[in-house]
């Protein structure tokens, strides 16, 4: 398996198996992100004293933060269902009429990848959002008409990697909207010796504090990280999971010292041999590379900007000096081969 494997089928192929015994159950449970878990209890009690239906909720941020986590947890707290589609496979109006008039009072229907709702489609969500009816068309051409159907109140949670892409009238529609950040490492320290407790792992604290400097402030990743230590430990030293078998353990995944995997060494490496230090256009970037451009954007890019190591300009990404730094290299052409 070679590293970039090993890293992005963290992201790409969520591991159900492995993940969903892993995913808190509750706000209380949930680490760090203090701000947003505030908000979601203060919202989640008044909703029930009052006995009304939860407000529309919208989760953005890079993957493996908590998103998906965060709706289940909604739904447990307020005891519904939660329903889970997502923005491409509602194809037209119909698929998206079929899952609502399905909904029951109160449940959560929680959209993944909302910013790949197909436009046509999004304006019919406006109604239900805002009055809990659906306007339907009925019959072709001239005796086409519309009638309007009323619906259970619902709560949709959305849930998008690219808050950018989420239109405005979509976006005002939700009461509560939020953005995910990345973890601090003594977070992730928090939710790995959860993790190493269900799974029934003694793991020594260095070496938990070496696996979440590593994690690149996502969870996700921190856990998966975890098991592979633990895989590694079992068949190379004696189950012992210290800072130095962390340390073995993750070279022999090309994890280096902050965390980048060999993707983001090749990114960085080809801004500053190939073009100078930048700018260079994400496209060029991605074909260089041989990656696909979503996910060098919304999995490699924003963890490398969050930690200084390239700038978005409008010419493109650049280097900047701790990108230089870390290679152990020097600005200027020549001086770097
Ligand atoms: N705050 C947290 N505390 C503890 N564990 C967490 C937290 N956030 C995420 N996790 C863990 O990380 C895993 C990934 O989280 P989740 O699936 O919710 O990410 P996501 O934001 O939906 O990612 P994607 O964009 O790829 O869908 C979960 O299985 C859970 O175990
Ligand atoms: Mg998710």
């Amino acid at each position: 398996m070679t590293t970039k494997n090993y890293i992005e089928s963290s992201f790409c192929q969520e591991d159900e198996t492995f993940e969903v015994p892993l995913r808190p159950q509750g706000l209380a449970e949930f680490a760090g992100q203090d701000s947003i878990r505030e908000r979601l209890e203060v919202m989640i009690g008044a909703a029930k004293q009052r006995n009304e239906v939860l407000g529309h909720c919208l989760f953005s941020g890079p993957p493996g933060l908590g998103k998906t986590t965060l709706a289940n947890i909604l739904a447990k707290a307020m005891g519904t269902n939660i329903i889970i589609t997502s923005g491409p496979l509602i194809e037209k109006a119909g698929d998206l009429a079929g899952v609502l008039t399905n909904l029951k009072e109160g449940d959560i229907l929680f959209i993944d990848e909302l910013h790949r709702l197909h436009s046509n489609v999004e304006e019919y969500l406006y109604p239900p959002m805002e009055d809990f009816v659906l306007d339907l068309m009925i019959d072709k051409g001239a005796n086409a008409r519309s009638i309007q159907l009323k619906l259970p109140k619902f709560t949709l949670v959305g849930a998008t990697t690219r808050t950018g892409m989420i239109t405005s009238p979509l976006r005002s529609r939700f009461a509560f909207s939020a953005r995910l950040d990345y973890y601090e490492p003594q977070v992730l320290e928090q939710i790995l010796n959860r993790t190493a407790r269900i799974l029934n792992m003694n793991v020594e604290k260095d070496g938990v504090a070496e696996i979440a400097r590593r994690s690149r402030g996502t969870p996700r990743i921190a856990n998966h990280l975890l098991r592979w230590v633990r895989d590694y430990a079992q068949m190379r030293a004696n189950n012992k999971i210290s800072q130095a078998v962390v340390n073995k353990a993750l070279e022999m995944l090309a994890i280096d010292q902050l965390g980048f995997d060999e993707t983001d060494k090749r990114i960085l490496e080809i801004i500053i041999d190939h073009y100078d230090g930048g700018p260079v256009g994400l496209n060029t970037l991605a074909v260089a590379i041989g990656e696909d451009k979503n996910t060098l954007e919304e999995v490699h890019e924003p963890y490398l900007i969050m930690q200084g190591f390239i700038k978005r300009t409008p010419r493109g990404r650049v280097a900047t000096d701790s990108a230089y730094k870390h290679l152990g290299k020097s600005k200027g052409r020549m001086e770097n081969s």
